[in-house]
């Protein structure tokens, strides 16, 4: 069976693109794959994170998670901080990853942005630990949102300098997994613009944990263009407000752009706009709740979360230090 793994931040309330873009077929593996899904603190505080928050935010992460269908018996969650062979990965990543690569990543770039002198050094070399955290399982597949696409990529060159640098076949390909017709999510502000947990606009994305009302007042208030929605896909082309739009249905529908044009292409946005809004209600209500009633028991979350530590562990200690002793590392 495929191992996979995937992890998310804790760094803000999930957005409906984490969900459409990562979460919901994360879950849909677990049907077909052995699934390692982690929630990436170690990442998190790349940026400045309050402790107490960061500490709440990765619980409410995980009881997100959880809610949405992960199951931490058949598979393995955990917080990444909590198993050591990441960081023991990651330092020989960042021995083996270059200058170079590192400074093509657009998502560096766009974090930094002008103020280069000030960001962490953290910031810079996340990748190096996003590559550890997948290859310290010698996972082969990871289902990301079409954002993380360049990241798996330098991953990829990191696994196979390392190989070639030891002389070692050890550390495999991985196959990124970006699926379903919301792999990128857009903003409902600015249909050229990712949907993000840390963008300072609310209005321009849905959170989980938003209440219906909430739900209703983003959707109406989303942006869009005066025309009726198009018969056919390539109609969507030119208009990203609408295709993001259309997108969210269909993913939400388990369809595509097509099925979804074919029921309301021709009409305006105001029918479809209603209908969109029972759809996403209906499916983050039953998460919103179930992700407050996990909460109640952060004494069974923490048990689930070291569980799920303790398993990781289990299988990344050995491939680990395996490595360690391929770099020259004494094993005493
Ligand atoms: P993060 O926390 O930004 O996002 C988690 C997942 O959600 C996807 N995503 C989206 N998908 C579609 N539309 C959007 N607007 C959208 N926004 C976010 C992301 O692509 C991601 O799959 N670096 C990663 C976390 C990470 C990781 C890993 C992922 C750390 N180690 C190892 C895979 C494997 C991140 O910051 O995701």
């Amino acid at each position: 069976m495929q191992r996979i793994f995937s992890g998310i931040q804790p760094s803000g309330i999930p957005q409906l693109g984490n969900y459409l873009g990562a979460v919901r077929n994360w879950v849909a593996l677990q049907k077909s794959h052995e699934c390692i899904y982690c929630v990436v603190d170690l990442h998190a505080i790349t940026v400045w994170q309050d402790p107490k928050l960061l500490a709440q935010q990765t619980r409410e992460m995980a009881a997100t998670l959880l809610a949405c269908g992960i199951d931490p018996k058949a598979h393995i969650l955990f917080a990444q901080s909590t198993v050591q062979a990441h960081l023991r990965l990651a330092w020989i990543f960042t021995c083996v990853a270059r200058m170079g690569w590192l400074n093509r990543m657009t998502q560096f770039k766009d974090k930094a942005g002008k103020d280069r002198e000030n960001v962490s050094t953290g910031l810079f070399v996340y990748p190096n630990l996003m590559a550890a955290d997948i290859l310290a399982y010698h996972a082969t597949a990871v289902p990301v949102g079409d954002d993380q696409k360049q990241h798996l990529e330098l991953a990829n060159d990191i696994a196979q300098k390392f190989n070639h640098d030891y002389g070692v076949d050890y550390f495999p390909a991985i196959q990124p997994l970006i699926l379903g017709p919301a792999a990128r999510v857009m903003s409902l502000r600015d249909g050229n613009k990712k949907m993000s947990k840390s963008d300072p606009s609310e209005q321009s994305r849905i959170n989980l944990t938003d209440d219906a009302d909430t739900i209703a007042l983003k959707i109406r208030r989303a942006k869009t263009d005066p025309q009726p929605l198009p018969e056919a896909v390539q109609g969507l082309d030119g208009r990203p407000e609408a295709r993001n739009l259309v997108g969210i249905y269909a993913a939400l529908t388990d369809t595509d752009h097509a099925a979804v044009l074919r029921e309301f292409g021709g009409q305006g946005f105001g029918a479809f706009k209603e209908a969109l809004t029972a759809l996403v209600i209906e499916k983050l209500t039953p998460i919103a709740a179930e992700t407050t009633r996990l909460l109640d028991d952060p004494a069974t979350l923490d048990g689930i979360l070291r569980d799920g530590a303790r398993r990781a562990e289990a299988i990344a200690d050995p491939i680990v230090t395996e490595a360690e002793r391929m770099v020259g590392f004494l094993k005493l």
